[in-house]
């Protein structure tokens, strides 16, 4: 009965269909507001949608009192308090096609009575893939933050969203006494991957798209989760105001930028049905680099006097539309999973599938995530799968559909060794609490080859070796080239060979001239003689950052003793082990992995090659008797007599710790012009606070000229 089209439905069909329609598309709500994870693609659901308005229009004797069309979002979740919104909160009515819009114009005009000829301004902005948000802000302050929940009653997530940069907690300028700013909260696709890279990684859910990301990120009951999270915000509407703040859609806008909210620049206004449609295709050509997900171009009567004669009908105002885009979702088969590895040796599966166009970009490659992620999707070669495709987002399988499962498929058995041609076993890590992680690694480090390239770029970065002249780019140029065929860390140092053939060789080659060339192979020189904690930090070994990189240095102070010590470990020596186990900020972790690296034959051998190029200087244990040592120091504002690496390095190698923001346990502030919410801070914690050259006088170099 669902296929039968809705003129050729009797009564009776028409009721059951309502009935099904009803419960079918409550469950949609939920899954969608409620849990944050749809399991229908938005073009699905607004079919449903529109097949029940539909059939309302024809039977409105059936219409149900639970009709899906009075109803906007869900019920709120117990989890928040709730917040009744003064003026309700209500949803847009769809447009999927030029036709639609120009009824849309027609419909403005036959209810204003105002005939084609006359003047009739609307605007046309992106329509934000994420999920409402009404901030309320009293004498400028803001007081309260509601998400839409019922349309009426919404969830109070007000101390989540003081955590978003974009949400100003005081309003600039002139402000109406009370004023509610509406818009969307949102998350960019940066911040999404990075959330998934984060959640694949701790054997968390993954989400399924930017917009769930964002509700589950502000629907958290720990406000520091949603800090971390980095959510955006733009405003567009706004609810209750003691005054508001212009005559047009146009004015209002331009006034919330003013009083400090990010709103829509590509927000324009129009005369005419053409120019509007004009603009939507210009937004859809650019919606790729966005960098945020948007899912239709929202048309608005700019005239604030024709909206309020315009009014609402049901669920929609009568002076705005949503003209969506096409449905960024596909299906394909799914022809192979190809393992690929990460900088990090993460192996990651990759769907390799029938190429298919989604939102006019032919995908080939989506992401798989991890093993667990194509046990929870059950997914097999042969499947037809669901696809999606988020701007510039890797692709990724939504899920299967599984009517078409062809016979005879496997499940996919996930490998235990890299796919590269050392065949290195693949490990699981411990997770912080102790539970296996999800993320399948290489142990083969710098031996392996899809690892490789990436390590080498790692070892010329600003924290490591930090060769002028010699970064990403350049490591591309010399690992690919036949001439330098750079593959190991000691191979950079044996470019230059004897002078003038290495000379020879680089000067030809793109880029580089007689003194760029020479340039280069000084600057590498010049690092022949480099710190050993920069050493150790270079190596790539997992989980020794530059500051566990830093304690090793210190506490072993020699290279000889720091490797003899990592040998040991890695031969499974308790008592070289327990001795690192004691050092601060070591655990675990860094043992493990330290152990992983140099009991590889490859990672030892690499090593020992790369230290016959160098000499390395001992670190000097910490004067223990410094003006600053124990302190936790903390720089802020722009400091003028040093560099902020400049500033750390001087302080650690006084015996203090430098922290990046300001707590209880914060001792010293040194601030410079500029500085803001860490003075504050300070203030509040009564943390002692002093300029730069307070600071030089105090570690006893109050001499030296700024
Ligand atoms: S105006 C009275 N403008 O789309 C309705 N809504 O499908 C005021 N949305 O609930 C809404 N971008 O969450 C408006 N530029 C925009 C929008 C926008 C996204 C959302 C909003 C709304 C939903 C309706």
């Amino acid at each position: 009965m669902s296929d039968t089209p809705v003129e050729k439905l009797t009564e009776g069909d028409a009721a059951a269909e309502l009935e099904r329609l009803a419960g079918e598309i409550a469950a949609h709500d939920r899954r969608y507001y409620a849990d944050d994870a749809p399991s229908v693609s938005d073009a699905e659901y607004d079919a449903l949608r529109r097949r029940n308005s539909a059939i309302e229009a024809r039977f409105p004797g059936l219409i149900r009192e639970d009709s899906p069309s009075a109803r906007v979002g869900t019920e709120v979740s117990e989890k928040f308090g709730k917040i009744r919104h003064s003026i309700p909160m209500l949803s847009l009515d769809n447009a999927f096609s030029d036709e639609d819009v120009a009824d849309f114009g027609k419909r403005v005009r036959r209810f204003l009575k105002l005939d084609e000829a006359a003047p009739l301004g609307i605007t046309a902005e992106p329509k934000i893939d994420g999920l409402s948000l009404s901030l309320r802000y009293e004498h400028g302050e803001l007081v309260s933050a509601a998400t839409r929940g019922d349309g009426t009653t919404g969830e109070d997530v007000t101390r989540n969203a003081r955590t978003v940069a974009d949400i100003p907690n005081r309003l600039k300028g002139d402000v109406p006494d009370i004023f509610e700013v509406r818009g969307e909260v949102y998350m960019s696709h940066a911040g999404f991957a990075a959330l998934n890279a984060s959640q694949a990684e701790d054997g968390k859910p993954i989400y399924a798209n930017p917009r769930n990301a964002a509700a589950g990120s502000l629907r958290q009951l720990d406000a520091g989760i949603t800090r971390r999270r980095k959510l955006n915000f733009f405003a567009y509407a706004w609810g209750e105001a003691s005054a508001v703040p212009g005559e047009t859609q146009m004015d209002v806008v331009k006034a919330m930028k003013a009083m400090g909210f990010q709103t829509l620049d590509l927000m324009k206004r129009f005369e005419t049905i053409d120019g509007l449609i004009e603009h939507y295709h210009q937004i859809e050509a650019g919606r790729a680099g966005l960098g945020y997900d948007i899912d239709g171009v929202v048309y608005k009567v700019d005239d604030l006097a024709l909206q309020k004669r315009l009014g609402f009908v049901s669920r929609s105002p009568r002076w705005a539309i949503a003209h969506k885009f096409p449905a960024e979702q596909a299906t394909t088969v799914l022809r192979d999973i190809e393992i690929q590895v990460g900088r990090t040796g993460a192996l990651t599966p990759v769907a390799k599938l029938d190429p298919v166009t989604v939102g006019g970009v032919v995908v080939q490659n989506a992401t798989l995530h991890n093993a667990e992620e194509i046990e929870r999707l059950d997914v097999r070669v042969g499947d037809t799968v669901q696809i999606q495709r988020a701007g510039d987002v890797i692709p990724q399988v939504l899920g299967i559909v599984a009517e078409k499962r062809p016979a005879g498929t496997e499940p996919f058995a996930f490998p235990d060794t890299c796919p590269c041609e050392l065949k290195t076993p693949v490990v699981r890590e411990e997770t912080a609490s102790g539970a296996q992680s999800v993320v399948r690694r290489c142990t083969g480090e710098f031996a392996c080859p899809f690892q490789r390239r990436e390590h080498l770029k790692l070892f010329v970065s600003r924290k490591a070796f930090d060769i002028d002249g010699l970064g990403e780019k350049q490591i591309d140029l010399f690992y690919d080239d036949p001439d330098f065929s750079v593959r190991t860390p000691a191979d950079i140092f044996k470019m230059r060979g004897k002078d003038a053939a290495g000379l020879k060789k680089l000067k030809d080659k793109e880029g580089f001239g007689e003194v760029s060339a020479r340039n280069l192979f000084d600057a590498i020189e010049a690092r022949r003689t480099i710190a050993l904690d920069r050493l150790i930090f270079s190596l790539g070994i997992r989980h020794v950052g530059e500051a566990t990189a830093k304690t090793l240095a210190r506490a072993y102070g020699s290279f000889e003793a720091f490797h003899e010590a990592a040998l040991k470990v890695a031969e499974g020596d308790a008592e070289a082990a327990a001795e690192m186990d004691a050092l601060e900020d070591i655990g675990g972790a860094v043992i493990t992995a330290v152990a992983r690296f140099f009991s590889e034959e490859h990672n030892r051998r690499l090593v020992e090659e790369l230290v016959r190029e160098l000499t390395i200087e001992r670190v000097e244990k910490p004067a223990a008797t410094s003006p600053v040592s124990g302190q936790t120091i903390v720089f802020t504002g722009s400091l003028e007599r040093m560099t902020r690496d400049e500033a750390k390095a001087m302080a650690e190698a006084l015996g203090a710790k430098v922290a990046g923001s300001v707590s209880k346990k914060t001792d010293l502030v040194v601030a410079g012009p500029g500085a803001g919410s860490k003075l504050k801070k300070a203030a509040e914690f009564e943390i002692e606070v002093i300029d730069e050259d307070a600071w030089f006088v105090r570690i006893g170099r109050g001499g030296e000229a700024g």
